[in-house]
């Protein structure tokens, strides 16, 4: 389920299993239709859904993003005896509500940044005119990636509040703000299968959420990453573990939530070691198309283990190549922006080895590819070491075109020179 290039990267990914014979996709994009059948169906369509996965005999549903989750999607499935992919609705909270996440982190010990939780926009003003750091912003619930301010000075804050507050542009998932200390640092992500007892975690990675050069402009849903990112070093890996992912596990389990599923830990290095950023209940994009290029072992084979709580069992086979995931943006993303232009290069861009582009933001029309988001195609390579992975993919992205084509020239700088 879904229709972005995670989804394109998962749905890749699970078509060369051995043990699959047909991948349905809704609503996919003009990237997933030669890999599998595009079902017309709603996500939000729930009865539907249902109705479909039975009548179709589907053995296995895979959930991309995190709406359908945080709305109970695995509930829904899992009682009607289906399987399913993915964590519960009360294991989604740790995503789909902000406030919660940072609770329990807190309730368990779990570093993260120092924060206050407001009702009214009039209390977090006058709370925040104490403050003189910047300070981030958060909506309490989901919003697109979009819900987050990193702000420098005290008007940016109230402007952020007010928006999410007063403008209400993502209803009631702004019910509640989060008011944040600034955290300063490399980000990293951690991502893994969990079924609740056991961690088998994948290679390290890193996203650039900023839309501009440098980590400059916006926050988007992320404009690039990489994989390995050299800076985790076995010693800090080891330390993530320890301090941040086991006591999460042991948390989940003392609070009596059962989960099963991806769990993606966005990390801020500090000096004073890694802290926790948010976790969110799925893989991230573009983590997804920089990991699954490189995983050797069958996604199946550990999803079936996750599901049957046999992830002991198992270990992940990687590619030892790094890779470059290069996302190529509609201009004007995270605002406003124009569809419809049409695509040319996919092909020529592919021809090169160890090349894949996955499509985002596409449709077709009259059979050829038009953009249709805004994030509209992630160029992914494999190469001998990052910086050979790196501009393999920036040569591989040159060759595509549509109009307002944009990108960052500099993602994977940071892990080269670390
Ligand atoms: P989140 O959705 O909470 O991960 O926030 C999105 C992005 O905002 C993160 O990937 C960071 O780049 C940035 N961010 C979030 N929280 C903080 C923080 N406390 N300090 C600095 N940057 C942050
Ligand atoms: N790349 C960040 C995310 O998927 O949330």
């Amino acid at each position: 389920m879904g229709g972005g290039a995670r989804e394109h990267a998962l749905v890749w990914k699970l078509a060369r299993s051995p043990r699959v014979d047909t991948v349905y996709v809704l609503p996919g994009n003009a990237g997933t239709e030669s890999l599998a059948q595009q079902v017309d169906l709603g996500m939000e369509d729930r009865a539907g859904l249902l109705r479909f996965a039975r009548s179709e005999g589907i053995d296995l549903t895979v959930v991309g993003p995190e709406v359908p989750l945080v709305e109970g999607i695995v509930d829904l499935f899992e009682e009607a005896g289906l399987s399913i992919f993915g964590p519960t609705q009360s294991a989604a909270r740790l995503e789909g509500s902000k406030v919660f996440c940072k609770e329990l982190m807190c309730r368990h010990g779990i570093p993260t940044g120092a924060f206050r939780v407001f009702r009214s926009p009039q209390e977090a003003e006058e709370y925040l005119e104490e403050w003189e750091d910047p300070v981030v912003i958060k909506a309490d619930g989901l919003a697109a990636g979009k819900g987050v301010s990193v702000c420098h000075s005290y008007e940016q804050a109230c402007d952020a509040i007010n928006t999410i507050m007063k403008e209400r542009i993502f209803g009631s998932a702004g019910d509640q703000v989060l008011v944040e200390e600034c955290l300063v640092g490399q980000e990293v992500s951690v991502l893994a299968f969990t079924d609740g007892r056991t961690l088998c975690i994948l290679e390290t990675c890193q996203d650039h959420k900023a839309a501009l050069d440098g980590g400059e402009g916006p926050n988007t849903g992320g404009m690039g990453a990489y994989s390995p990112a050299p800076f985790v070093t076995p010693t800090l890996q080891a330390r993530i573990e320890r301090e941040i992912l086991v006591p999460l596990l042991h948390a989940l389990n003392v609070e009596e939530i059962p989960y099963r599923g991806f769990l993606y830990a966005g990390l801020m290095l500090t000096e004073e070691g890694p802290k926790v950023l948010e976790f969110n209940v799925r893989l991230g994009d573009p983590e997804a198309q920089a990991l699954l290029v490189r995983m050797r072992t069958d996604l199946v084979d550990l999803m079936e283990a996750t599901l049957n709580d046999k992830l002991h069992e198992v270990s992940i086979e990687w590619d030892p190549r790094p890779s470059v995931c290069l996302v190529l943006t509609s201009q004007g993303y995270p605002g406003a922006y124009a569809t419809g232009h049409s695509i040319t290069g996919i092909e020529s861009a592919e021809a090169a080895e160890d090349v894949v582009v996955f499509h985002g933001g596409t449709a077709r029309r009259r059979k050829r590819p038009i953009t249709a988001g805004g994030r509209v195609l992630s160029v992914t390579a494999l190469g001998e070491d990052l910086q050979r992975a790196r501009s393999k993919a920036y040569e591989a992205a040159s060759r595509i075109h549509f109009e307002g084509k944009t990108y960052r020239s500099d993602i994977a700088a940071s892990g080269l020179t670390n």
